[in-house]
């Protein structure tokens, strides 16, 4: 496995066999079972994995947890060899962005919703990074996780408009035993936060149970949510969402398929989840 920040090294591997395809994982490290199950599905697909390791500071506003964000970075190179990855490249801030950079790649309609409404300037970071990464690395295939569904969302139509030679691939939330969807962020939780964190999935579950009962209509079933969150004192909810699965609107009536989702505060640290219903 070789390890480089260096954009040109990256480009003569990848490109030492053109014949050769090449899965890339973006990640922004402290990897858990989540991102080692894209390397995986990244590792039976294609001949050659990339990961990158990259904590990107223009998709956290002011206010965000970038200096808090957990890093680890001798740890992550172990899991990475461990699952056979080939390439991490881990480009420090001057190298993704250096003095005179001023261009910014935006999604319009699909990153205002839902997480852009708490977080204006999120997604504009994240597909101006995830597209400079396409571009360094070319892979063949990227692979990102449903727990970030709009991301996938915003990231699909960011290949799409731009024309970017790939195939995004999204890989399933992975989940701890009580339910938890895994994220980095699950670690800056204290143990009584831990305890109750479970509440996302509950909430979700609630909803999603309502809907095979029967019930359609969506603002029932978001109060539903906001009911299951607000019976938890450490929990304070952020927003609750039921949304049509590709534009990301609310929906009035859940008809067919929608997207769950929800944003939870346990003191300052922030956690999102998301179920997708594919036929109500
Ligand atoms: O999902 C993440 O970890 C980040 O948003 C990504 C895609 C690596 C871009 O920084």
């Amino acid at each position: 496995m070789i390890t480089t920040g260096d954009i040109a090294q990256v480009r003569a591997i990848r490109w030492a066999d053109p014949s050769l395809s090449w899965g890339l994982v973006p990640t922004m490290g402290y990897l858990h079972d989540g991102h080692l199950s894209l390397v995986r599905q990244a590792r039976a697909e294609n001949d050659r994995v990339a990961v990158t390791i990259f904590v990107n500071p223009t998709q956290f506003a002011p206010t965000e947890d970038l200096s808090t964000y957990p890093r680890d970075l001798e740890r992550d190179l172990a899991l990475l060899a461990a699952g056979g990855v080939d390439l991490v490249f881990t480009p420090d801030n001057t190298t993704m962005y250096p003095p005179g950079f001023q261009t910014k790649v935006t999604v319009e309609q699909v990153s205002r919703p839902l997480e852009g409404l708490s977080r204006p300037a999120h997604f504009q970071g994240v597909t101006t990074v995830v597209a400079k990464l396409f571009n360094i690395v070319q892979p063949t295939r990227a692979y990102f996780g449903q727990k970030d569904a709009q991301q996938t969302v915003v990231i699909r139509r960011l290949a799409a408009d731009l024309n970017f030679n790939l195939e995004i691939i999204v890989g399933p939330t992975i989940r701890e035993a009580d339910g938890l969807a895994m994220s980095s962020r699950n670690v800056r939780l204290s143990p009584e936060q831990r305890a109750v964190a479970t509440v996302l999935y509950r909430a979700l579950h609630t909803a999603v149970s309502a809907l095979r009962a029967g019930e359609h209509d969506s603002e029932t079933l978001r109060a539903l949510m906001r009911d299951t969150v607000a019976a938890e004192p450490l929990a304070r909810l952020d927003y609750v969402s039921v949304a049509h699965l590709h534009t990301l609107a609310e929906l009035d009536r859940v008809e067919s398929g929608a997207l769950f989702s929800l944003a939870v505060f346990f003191g300052n640290v922030r956690l999102i989840d998301n179920i997708v219903v594919e036929a109500a």
